[in-house]
């Protein structure tokens, strides 16, 4: 028997379809792969299987309603969903499907994925026809967007007699997608990662100050997602409005100045600096403490050139620090990012190309990520989707590192 995978948690979810016996076996095959199972059924899954062969199969009580006196003092779907390090439905309806991808939480298993910060693995199961009406793709798509993994149905002899896509997948490849996300789930720990993000602010006088449109958006997603598979973070960031994330050392700082004495001083504890942050190359040269009236401001403001922290974390670093440098572009876009990977040291830049409409501000993003040997072009995803993505290839970085 594998080691109990210091106990990690996966939920499996069981909704009301024929295939709900076949989840008593995924039961079998997590507890087997070294995981502890907890199950929650919807009350139509309970027509199929009773809870009690859940319960014998994972040794742990079944969760079914939102009312049940469970045992302990926290709400129950609330410990669930913090408990769970995957949650997998399997197999999952069409109805399922749908109410996930508009939040609805009526039932203790669509009020736990709500209530959840887990990945979502979804392994539908449901007749072709339900399966490939536009609405159920268009929720299987929407909850892709947002991070959901699905296992596709397989193709095959349905229950309703008809012969096509939408019996639920191999016990065994809906397994592996929840290994994998488990392994994923903890592939940072011991890891202290430093990220910077959103713009910094030079001030001219008490009002005016130069500045940049840099949201914070992708380094807050990033610092995020890195605290959820187990690092220790540290987030340095500029003027936002994003509130702190989870878990996350957050040092608010203002100039470039503040940011770079800000980032040294975590730089010698860190195995990862990821530094998203839009830095202001250039200050004003002298600072007026009052106001400037424009009487008297004068025609051209002198400006000073910021030092170039992630430049100077390249000179510093003797090779154990995994570095990720951002670059913004409007042409040109890989030979740039590849330039700037040499002369500052780095490991990997995310390359944005910022000439059309995404970029700052936006929710989602087109990004290459490009290393030494490879320049790799990633779809238009979600900040969230951008950050599980780079943190997949940091992990193997340094993981990398420490094999050489
Ligand atoms: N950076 C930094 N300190 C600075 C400037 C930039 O740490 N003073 C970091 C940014 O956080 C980012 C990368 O360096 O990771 C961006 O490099 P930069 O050369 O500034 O790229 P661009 O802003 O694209 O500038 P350029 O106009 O030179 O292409």
């Amino acid at each position: 028997m594998a080691s109990k995978r210091e106990q990690q948690t996966i939920l499996v979810g069981v909704t009301g379809c024929i295939g709900a016996y076949k989840a008593c076996e995924l039961v079998r095959e997590l507890s087997r792969r070294g995981f502890r199972v907890k199950v929650v059924m919807t009350e139509s899954a309970t027509r199929f299987v009773a809870p009690l062969t859940f319960r014998t199969l994972s040794g742990e009580p079944v969760a079914v309603s939102l009312w049940a006196d469970e045992p302990g003092s926290k709400v129950h779907h609330i410990s669930l969903a913090e408990e769970a390090s995957v949650v997998v439905i399997a197999p999952c309806t069409a109805n399922v499907i749908a109410k996930l991808a508009h939040g609805r939480a009526d039932d203790m298993l669509t009020t736990t994925v709500l209530a959840t910060e887990a990945p979502v693995i979804v392994a539908p199961a449901m007749n072709t026809h339900m399966w490939r009406k536009d609405v159920t793709q268009a929720n299987v798509n929407a909850l892709r967007a947002r991070g959901y993994t699905f296992v596709e149905p397989a193709y095959g002899a349905l229950a309703c007699g008809d012969v096509g896509e939408g019996r639920l997948a191999d016990i065994a490849v809906i397994a592996d997608a929840a290994q994998a996300e488990a392994t994923r789930a903890r592939d940072l720990s011991g890891l202290h990662v430093l990220v910077t993000a959103g713009p910094t602010h030079e001030p001219i006088d008490p009002v005016r100050f130069i500045g940049n449109r840099s949201s914070g958006k992708t380094g807050f997603a990033i610092a995020e997602e890195a605290a959820r598979r187990g690092a220790r973070v540290s987030l340095v960031t500029g003027p936002v409005t994003l509130p702190d994330p989870f878990g996350v050392e957050v040092v608010r700082v203002t100039t470039a100045l503040q940011m770079r004495a800000a980032v040294l001083a975590r730089f010698d504890s860190s195995d990862v600096v990821i530094a998203s942050a839009a830095v202001a190359d250039f200050r004003p040269a002298s600072f007026a403490s009052g106001k400037i009236k424009k009487a008297e401001a004068p025609e051209t403001l002198a400006l000073e050139r910021n030092p170039d922290i992630l430049a100077e974390l390249g000179e510093r670093n003797d090779g154990r620090a995994v570095l990720v440098g951002f670059a913004a572009e409007t042409s040109g876009v890989r030979a740039s990012a590849r330039e700037k990977l040499l002369a500052k040291k780095l490991d990997l830049v995310v390359a944005n190309d910022v000439s059309g409409e995404l970029g700052f501000e936006t929710d989602e993003n087109r990004v290459v990520l490009v290393t030494s040997y490879a320049a790799e072009e990633l779809p238009v995803l979600d900040k969230r989707l951008i950050a599980r993505e780079l943190l997949d290839r940091v992990a193997a970085l340094v993981r990398a590192k420490r094999s050489v």
